[in-house]
């Protein structure tokens, strides 16, 4: 779509689901920011000061949400916390924590320690065959003794993308505080935050928002929790128009930027800035079209010439995000085999190999040539000889 926009490094790119590729906007704008610590050394701040609050139209747009519901800050651990710190409020009976068996880590690290500090559990939807969740299963976790649920939009691995807006009235109807950590379908899969009427969200922008490595993420309170303070505070998310009176009390901006603690890094919020500009130019449904049809491609390719290799992403476009995870006992070595051949995948343990077609920058052709290389490595077993390889990333 946008390929010509992107600095599509030799080989095939498939891992925009890790890590998205850089833009020319992007570096660009960082080159600008650059020259003005340069030439402006602190008065760089006039402009720097508000330069999250500028990106939050294109975000509210790709989220789905008001442009004061969300703020790009932070990172999606950091965010969490500081929302949990905010939204999580065990009262009497209803104090436990619940989040799925197939979340990322971190996520239960945070939750975890929520949990540990108020002495409730967290609990975790089960899943049935180790790659999806079923909707019986996830609706089942809102019981009354839950005081919040945190979703996430697609599933790390196997690329599952859950129908948030069914859970968020759910949640409401029980009076249950519904998180969701948007890490995979922020850039890929449209999004309507505010109308499903979800709690918060946390996401980050070094995948589809290639945004860079490390870039600030992003974060969502829905309007109707304007009025509460956030549990985690700093000067940074204080009232913008009086910062520099240096109150000794907290008045909050307006809004998720109250949820802003320290200065940000603003070179790598110029990351993002230029990377916003290729979502200005493509909107989010075609986005998530031209998805759809390369994972559809995918998937049928790999049926056709891969069949040992068992796809675990659902098939259908309302079940799946913009990954493609495919199942087999020796994913790890045929992840590295493939980069040894100038592809790039991901592994994820135990057994994934997981690929993206990104809507911006992949092709047909790339998919054709990725499941040919594919079929030619399982044919000659010479995934094989990288069984003694040690790397951390695969
Ligand atoms: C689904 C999901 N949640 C959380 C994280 C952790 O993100 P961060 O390092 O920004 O805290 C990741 C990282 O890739 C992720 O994929």
């Amino acid at each position: 779509m946008l390929r010509q926009d992107f600095i599509y490094p030799t080989g095939i790119y498939l891992d925009g689901n890790s890590l998205g590729l850089a833009s020319h906007a992007s570096l660009k704008a960082i080159e600008r920011r650059l020259q003005e610590w340069q030439q402006q050394a602190v008065n760089g701040w006039e402009s720097w000061f508000g330069l999250a609050e500028t990106l939050s139209p294109t975000l509210a747009n790709l989220m789905g949400a008001l442009p004061e519901e969300v703020i790009a800050t932070g990172s999606i651990t950091m965010n969490l916390h500081a929302l949990l710190a905010t939204f999580y409020k065990p009262t009497g009976q209803r104090r436990h924590l619940m989040a799925t068996s197939l979340d990322f880590p971190s996520d239960l690290y945070a939750l975890q320690s929520w949990a540990e500090r108020e002495g409730a559990e967290l609990r975790l939807i089960p899943s049935r065959d180790g790659y999806t969740l079923e909707e019986e299963d996830i609706r089942a976790a809102f019981q009354d003794d839950v005081a919040l649920v945190l979703l996430p939009t697609v599933l790390y691995a196997s690329g599952q993308l859950l129908d948030i807006g069914q859970y968020a009235s759910l949640a409401r109807e029980k009076g249950i505080v519904l998180g969701v950590d948007a890490a995979h379908s922020a850039g890929s899969v449209p999004h309507q935050l505010h109308d499903w009427g979800v709690d918060f969200a946390v996401w980050c922008s070094y995948k589809y928002l290639n945004a860079g490595p490390g870039a600030p993420g992003g974060l969502f309170v829905h309007q109707k929790h304007f009025a509460k303070l956030p549990g985690l505070r700093g000067w940074w998310g204080h009232q913008k128009s009086s910062t520099f009176e240096m109150h000794q009390h907290f008045t909050p901006e307006h809004g998720a930027g109250a949820y802003q603690i320290s200065t940000p890094s603003i070179l790598a919020l110029a990351g993002l800035e230029g990377a916003l500009e290729a979502f200005q130019k493509v909107g989010m449904q075609d986005i998530r079209a031209r998805s759809l049809e390369l994972t559809e491609h995918f998937m049928a390719l790999l049926d056709q010439h891969t069949p040992e290799l068992k796809v675990v992403t659902p098939r259908k476009a309302e079940h799946r995000g913009g990954h493609v995870s495919v199942q087999h006992p020796d994913a790890r070595l045929l992840s590295l085999a493939l980069r040894s051949r100038g592809i790039v995948p991901d592994f994820r343990t135990p057994d994934l190999l997981r690929m993206a077609p990104v809507a911006f920058y992949n092709t047909e052709e790339e998919l054709e040539k990725t499941v040919l290389v594919l079929r030619e490595l399982l044919d000659s077993g010479s995934y094989q000889q990288f069984r003694q390889q040690e790397t951390r990333v695969v």
